[in-house]
């Protein structure tokens, strides 16, 4: 027998908030845990411009045959442009190729498994903190994992010097995870004068940036959000980007995402997607066709486009809202908490600066599901949940 020797291993701790989630009857339970976008009734609700984009795709969709390992070429183009405009010199010079992949995490395991493939023996430095799974990825491709100092979660506080005093103690080739924009699960982003310098640093240095960027238009907007991979691709030769539509075209479940490779000319650029391409046909041979010829029609179509736009600025608007909301009511609450920095943070997530028995109290007592460590989508609060939720907080520090 060879199926005998293991022991269960504990839930994924963001997965696990949804599970106990679920499992809960109370009619006040708020769920702040994973990362989905929740409009103002509280709803996951599908896009429009996907709406639309089915609707389309039903009727004059021709067949279901196999796509390929690199998947859709139109989706792939649009992504490309969404990540690095149109006259980026990475473009002019044929220096990159984009892969439809099975999510962001798809996406990141692609390009994770194409680095083992480039150097076996990478190291990969990591945000601490960052979203878990990064290091599960990293380890099943049994490469070295080392963390740079972000964020003093108990402080709410961004640790830039503290990064680049890290980053310093990294060895020439060794790969950097940044996160795009909308840091998860800070919240916390680089200035572009801070991202200014980590280019220059990372280019004096030979660090190589892996970028997840998973939050695209919940920052700045869509065009702006793009800042990073802009910057990093121009001043760097290489680069690996994983990128999602699970967050900005609200199709979590259908899996859409791509990997960008760029390379330092055209040439390796060609024999790069190959090995990129051998590594996605022996995991799950090609993508699934749905969400990316969804999302492929939506940015083809400069109707849908705009209105995609659109839904996105809403999205990125309400969450703010709350954001600001939150801070305000709080101030109000409990004059002693200090969650200022709540408003100044992009994206889904921010931490609470509570203390482990305070979360499990907010959790068990009050049915507000969070990250153990205090991580919070900011995108589940609602006009009609923040009442419930700022005065369970402020019960705390009364
Ligand atoms: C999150 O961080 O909550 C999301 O990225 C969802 C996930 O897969 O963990």
């Amino acid at each position: 027998m060879i199926l005998s020797g293991l022991e269960a291993v504990g839930d994924d701790p963001i997965l696990l908030v949804s599970t106990l989630f679920r499992a809960d009857d109370n009619p006040n339970k708020v769920d702040l845990g994973v990362g989905v976008y929740k409009d103002a009734d509280g709803n996951t609700a599908i896009l429009e411009c996907v709406k639309k984009a089915e609707e389309y795709l039903v009727k004059n969709q021709e067949t279901k045959a196999y796509l390929s390992p690199a998947g859709n070429p139109g989706f792939n183009d649009a992504i490309k442009e969404l990540l690095f405009g149109t006259d980026h010199p990475v473009l002019k010079e044929n220096r990159v190729v984009t892969f439809q992949a099975p999510g962001g995490t798809g996406a990141i395991r692609i390009g994770i498994d194409f680095l083992k493939t480039c150097k076996p023996d990478a190291t990969v430095w990591v945000s601490d903190p960052t979203w878990p799974n990064h290091y599960g990825i990293v380890d099943a491709a049994n490469l070295t994992a080392k963390t740079y100092r972000y964020y003093n979660m108990k402080k709410g506080l961004f640790l830039f010097d503290e990064m680049m005093e890290d980053l310093g103690q990294a060895n020439e080739g060794d790969v950097i995870l940044l996160h795009g924009c909308c840091h998860n699960a800070s919240g916390a982003d680089l200035s572009n004068e801070q991202w200014n310098l980590v280019a220059d640093f990372m280019l004096e240095r030979k660090l190589v940036p892996f970028i997840d960027i998973a939050y695209q238009g919940f920052a700045n907007g869509i065009e702006k959000d793009a800042y990073v991979v802009k910057l990093l691709c121009d001043k760097l030769p290489e680069a690996i980007v994983a990128s999602s539509c699970s967050k900005n075209f609200a199709i979590y479940r259908d899996r859409v995402g791509a990997v960008s490779i760029v390379s330092a000319t055209e040439d390796l650029s060609k024999i790069n997607g190959s090995h990129v391409l051998k590594v996605v046909r022996s995991i799950y041979s090609m993508p699934p066709d749905h969400g990316a010829a969804v999302v492929s029609h939506i940015l083809n179509n400069v109707e849908l486009r705009n209105l995609w736009i659109k839904e996105v600025d809403e999205m990125r608007t309400r969450v703010k809202e709350m954001r600001h909301k939150f801070v305000t009511q709080m101030a109000e609450k409990a004059p002693s908490s200090d969650f200022g920095y709540i408003a100044e943070q992009n994206g889904m997530f921010s931490y609470l600066t509570l203390t482990p028995e305070q979360t499990q109290i907010l959790i068990k007592e009050h049915h507000i599901y969070m990250m153990a460590n205090g991580r919070v989508n900011i995108a589940g609060l609602t006009l009609s949940n923040m009442d419930y939720v700022t005065d369970a907080i402020a019960s705390l520090f009364n």
